[in-house]
């Protein structure tokens, strides 16, 4: 099913192996329709990130609003020398949704001696020239590369892997990306590629004074405004939709009943939207929901990491509590 390329019949001469797992591309069109059609309307956020918005992205992460990314980086420093102790010798991290990998440095210099890596992303070409970087970096690293869907499960058993302690990386509180069954099930997914003995190292914000998360998806320089508001350019140059990107303003709203920030795109004028030859029309004030980040508090992820069949092992926040690292072990009686 899967075409692999090993070793030094790799086309991709850096990296030990690179693995296709095709998968299915969500089609942009079908998605704005439905999302535009339904109530609330929304869209799905995977449409974020073309060349634009990944660059917008990463421009986030520099914010000084957004607190998310430098807390955690801070934070994995700190505790390197405990995960070392953890992880043990050569162990093989492997990162879902590994994107521009820029925190996995981190992660595998507090290790020091991990034997493998494996970056899995939707993203192909993004995903190979990351691994490849990192191979450039890490020469005592068997680096490899997975082009797949994570949200459905970890298929590693065909892989050559050396093999060490596997260590599943997911920072960034991307887990808080998605709803809380789903969040569930991308948690119990990780299993499948886990046996035992192994763990997962998952970072998730924390619920906190309201205004601090409202001004971190919502900063003065009005990079998050420009990034919400690409999506409706992408809809408008790539699927030749009619609308008026100025009729709408980037929002970003405490949910305290669900605990999430809120993206939305609000109309400030009555507008439309013309896609496919159907109407769409916004009042004044509706909004179109782009993304939801889920905030956690200590005992709220751990009820979610047990629901999905771990055990919270160790437990790491900094001083202001912004932010918060866990490693997981799977309960394999259960
Ligand atoms: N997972 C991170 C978060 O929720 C990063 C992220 C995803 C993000 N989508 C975003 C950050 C949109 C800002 C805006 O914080």
């Amino acid at each position: 099913m899967t075409d692999q390329v090993i070793g030094r019949q790799s086309a991709h001469a850096l990296i030990n192996f690179f693995d296709d797992q095709h998968p299915p591309l969500g089609d942009f069109m079908r998605d704005v329709e439905e999302g535009l059609s339904a109530t609330p309307r929304s869209i799905p956020p995977v449409y974020f990130y073309d060349q634009e918005g990944s660059a917008l992205f990463d421009q986030i992460t520099e914010l000084p609003e957004y607190y998310v990314t430098r807390t955690e980086l801070d934070l994995l420093g700190k505790i390197s020398s405990e995960l070392s102790l953890r992880a043990g010798a050569g162990a093989v991290v492997i990162e879902p949704g590994s994107g521009s990998s820029v925190k996995i440095r981190t992660l595998l210099d507090a290790l020091g001696d991990a034997s493998g890596y494996v970056g899995l992303d939707i993203s192909r070409d993004h995903l190979i020239a990351a691994c490849e970087d990192l191979a450039r970096d890490y020469p005592d690293v068997a680096i490899g590369a997975v082009c797949a869907n994570f949200t459905a499960g970890l298929k590693l058993d065909h892989l050559p892997l050396p093999d060490g302690r596997r260590l599943i990386f997911f920072p960034g509180s991307t887990i808080g990306n998605f709803e809380p069954a789903d969040a569930r099930a991308v948690l119990a997914g990780f299993r499948s590629g886990m046996r035992k003995g192994d763990a997962v190292l998952i970072g998730a914000d924390r619920v906190k004074d309201e205004q601090i998360l409202v001004d971190a998806y919502d900063d003065a320089a009005g990079v998050t405004a420009a990034f919400n508001l690409n999506l409706l350019e992408r809809i408008r140059s790539e699927l030749g939709a009619t609308l008026n990107v100025e009729d709408f303003t980037h929002k970003s709203i405490w949910n305290t009943e669900l605990q999430r920030i809120e993206m939305h795109l609000v109309a400030q004028r009555r507008t439309e939207i013309e896609l496919n030859g159907k109407v769409h029309v916004f009042e004044v004030g509706e909004t179109l929901h782009t993304e939801n980040s889920h905030k956690f508090t200590p005992t709220s992820f751990q009820l979610l990491a047990e629901s999905a069949g771990y055990t919270v092992v160790k437990h790491w926040s900094d001083q202001a509590e912004l932010f918060s690292l866990y490693w997981l072990e799977p309960n394999w009686e259960a």
